[in-house]
């Protein structure tokens, strides 16, 4: 099976934004194998594919328990769309696979409902509320090219991409 490198900030690839998928074909489907397993070895419970240096609209998320024995239970999304979102809006700690051992409280609406394509191709729904919410939020945003640190003010954003340097200099990540 296909594996992935992620790639962290500053790669041009988590500024750019990802073009849509015709079809979920094969081709599609061993790309959602392949970015599942990177995500599950980092581990991480969500990946989008410009996270893995590939430009199209494709993210796959599990927020099963997976150190708790609990069954995998993967999301795969292709050309996912925010259908609907709640006035009202939760804060969370966020953190993000190319943006190492960094965490942010992110405010984002309740709840979204996603319209997307699935493993099979065929058009489905997803109501997320909570942790699943503000990961699928986290994902749609990574390919439009926008990160969590984004959110924040110019300062907290420097500091953060420093302290990476830093860490990729020290190599710690
Ligand atoms: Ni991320």
């Amino acid at each position: 099976m296909t594996e992935y490198k992620i790639v962290t900030v500053p790669h041009p690839a988590l500024k750019q934004k990802s073009k849509a998928v015709e079809t979920v074909d094969d081709t599609i489907r061993k790309q959602m194998d392949g970015m599942l397993k990177t995500m599950y070895d980092a581990p991480g419970i969500g990946l989008a594919a410009n996270q893995v240096g590939i430009l199209n609209r494709v993210l796959v998320m599990d927020l099963s328990k997976r150190d708790e024995e609990e069954k995998p239970n993967p999301i795969c999304m292709a050309n996912p769309e925010i259908i609907y979102e709640s006035d009202e809006l939760s804060l969370m700690e966020e953190g993000c696979l190319s943006v190492p051992k960094q965490y942010a409280d992110i405010e984002r609406p309740k709840i979204v409902r996603v319209k997307y394509l699935d493993y099979n191709g065929k058009e489905a729904e997803l109501e997320a509320d909570n942790l699943l919410s503000h990961c699928v939020q986290h994902e749609i945003d990574h390919l439009d090219g926008i990160l969590f640190v984004d959110y924040l003010s110019t300062l907290k954003r420097k500091m953060i991409l420093k302290r990476i340097d830093k860490l990729k200099k020290q190599n710690l990540i």
